[in-house]
């Protein structure tokens, strides 16, 4: 296993669409294994492929809390099938680092795709997992967290990252 490295806004391979897998096969299985220990160590609770530059259909969430009895789920073209209710979260992002804010989401979804076997699986999650489905899901179709905030939440996030990039090239 190996570390990846996390690509940070405005990274352009966070706005392509990632291509499907068409079969679970080592490769995959070694890029699963190698973005859960990047989402451990970042730490993050959820990460997506496009994340860590390669453009495919893969998700890895795990919500680190000791009530969840899900533990790590990896989801290989993942698809939401069902989507009901609405909900508001303060959502962050690795690759949008020490920015959060206030997102709507559905509140239930029902996702269906492969997992690391290969094997089809169906969850169903509300609240936070809803939501980080959601959000992994949105990295694969190239939209960020930020997408979904008003233009005055947009223009104080742009404002913030402008400052961020200046302190950082002092
Ligand atoms: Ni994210």
């Amino acid at each position: 296993m190996a570390l990846l490295n996390i690509c940070v806004y405005p990274d352009p391979v966070l706005r392509e669409k990632a291509r499907p897998i068409g079969m679970v096969d080592a490769a995959v299985r070694r890029l699963i294994d190698d973005m859960a220990e990047t989402m451990y160590d970042a730490p993050g609770i959820g990460l997506a492929a496009n994340q860590v530059g390669k453009p495919l259909r893969v998700i890895v969430i795990d919500l680190q809390r000791e009530e969840d009895p899900h533990g790590l789920i990896v989801l290989v073209n993942p698809e939401i099938v069902q989507a009901s209710g609405e909900l508001v979260w303060e959502e962050g992002c690795l690759s949008v680092p020490e920015f959060f804010a206030e997102v709507h989401r559905h509140e239930k979804v029902t996702v269906r795709g492969l997992n690391a076997d290969g094997k089809p699986v169906e969850i169903q999650a509300d609240g936070l997992l809803a939501v980080a489905l959601q959000h992994e899901i949105d990295h694969l179709n190239g939209r960020l967290f930020i997408d979904h905030l008003n233009p005055i939440k947009r223009d104080i996030f742009k404002r913030k990252w402008k400052k961020r990039l200046l302190e950082a090239s002092v």
